[in-house]
């Protein structure tokens, strides 16, 4: 069990029980298509499989956490507090490429992060730590790139950020180090799963109603034709023997069950507005091809019921 590394949103750590409920007694290898902070892969720890996300930082994140460590490490600790004044000797000491002010440490570490495609030669070990930084430094903690792809947060408040937390690195890249990473569409897995493996599909969810900014993880969005086709791919999956788990929005409940997946909704509330008064509750739906006598808990039910005879 090891802790994400980045703070990510639509984070699955709360779902976690309700997840495992449902996962098959055993399985083959362990797929994550959009595996974005991992809550559920790096607490599973599998011993074989794949991850991949279509955000190239964070899978080249992934890469520079599992092969360089302590290199990493060391780079987050020659970082300074948000809060402090800009360095020098560092690109945008002054001001962004788009000729903004900049006001303090953080502010400039955000330049030198989308400056992407970067002036003279990439450095995926700087991004990788830059990413880290803003990452735990930045309001919220939440990942938002805005139309051209820059990471638009602004900087957070805390009393006392800890951006480096090695032990936590080098338990994530222990994790990383039986997997396979790729930067790829999701569509990758019909390749990569066989009979027997289980894919868990965490999509950015559909949103509940036009205007629910679910989708906004990155700049390219997720829309409803990759909704359709992740049901497509869910289906041959399931034709082939492959366990399959899908988390999504209320709105695809009966889509998943017109195609014959067991579908649950889980009580999770999540804001998708903001107003004062109060925030709508939205279900969530779990779908899965495992049937219930196959699941992990059906073992653990019928244990209890042979214990209090
Ligand atoms: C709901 S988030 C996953 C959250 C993750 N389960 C966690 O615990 O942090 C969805 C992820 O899908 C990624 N994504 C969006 N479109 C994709 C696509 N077509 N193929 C693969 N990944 C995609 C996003 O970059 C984002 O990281």
């Amino acid at each position: 069990m090891v802790e994400p590394i980045l703070k990510w949103a639509g984070g699955k750590r709360q779902l976690l029980d309700a997840l495992y409920a449902r996962f098959p007694e055993s399985f083959d290898r362990y797929h994550e298509p959009f595996v974005g902070g991992g809550a559920v892969f790096f607490d599973l720890e599998p011993a074989s499989g794949t991850i991949n996300d279509v955000n190239p930082r964070l899978v080249s994140l992934y890469e520079r956490v599992r092969d360089e460590p302590d290199r990493l490490i060391e780079r987050l600790e020659e970082f300074a507090d948000p809060e402090s004044a800009p360095d020098p000797d560092l690109p945008y000491a002054e001001t962004t490429q788009r000729g903004r002010e900049v006001g303090n440490y953080y502010y400039q570490q955000r330049a030198r992060f989308n400056d992407r495609p970067y002036t003279g030669e990439y450095d995926p070990l700087e991004e990788a730590a830059l990413f880290v930084y803003l990452n735990r430094t930045c309001y919220n903690g939440l990942y938002r790139e805005n139309a051209d792809g820059g990471f638009n947060v602004p900087i957070g408040r805390y009393a006392d950020p800890n951006w480096v937390n090695g032990g936590r690195i080098r338990r994530a890249s222990e994790a990383l180090e039986h997997v396979a990473v790729s930067n790829r569409d999701f569509e990758y897995v019909l390749d990569a799963a066989e009979p027997g493996d289980l894919v868990y599909f965490d999509p950015p969810y559909e949103p509940m109603s036009p205007t629910a900014d679910f989708t906004a993880y990155s700049a390219d969005g997720f829309d409803r034709e990759d909704q359709e086709r992740l049901l497509e791919v869910a289906r041959t999956l399931d034709d082939r023997g492959v366990n399959v788990l899908v988390s999504n929005s209320g709105v695809t409940y009966d889509r998943y069950v017109e195609a014959g997946f067991h579908v649950d909704t889980v009580d999770a509330t999540r804001a998708i507005n903001s107003d004062a008064d109060g925030r709508d509750a939205v279900d969530e739906v779990i779908a899965t091809n495992v049937s219930e006598p196959a699941r992990r808990d059906a073992g653990q039910r019928a244990l209890s019921t042979f214990d209090g005879r």
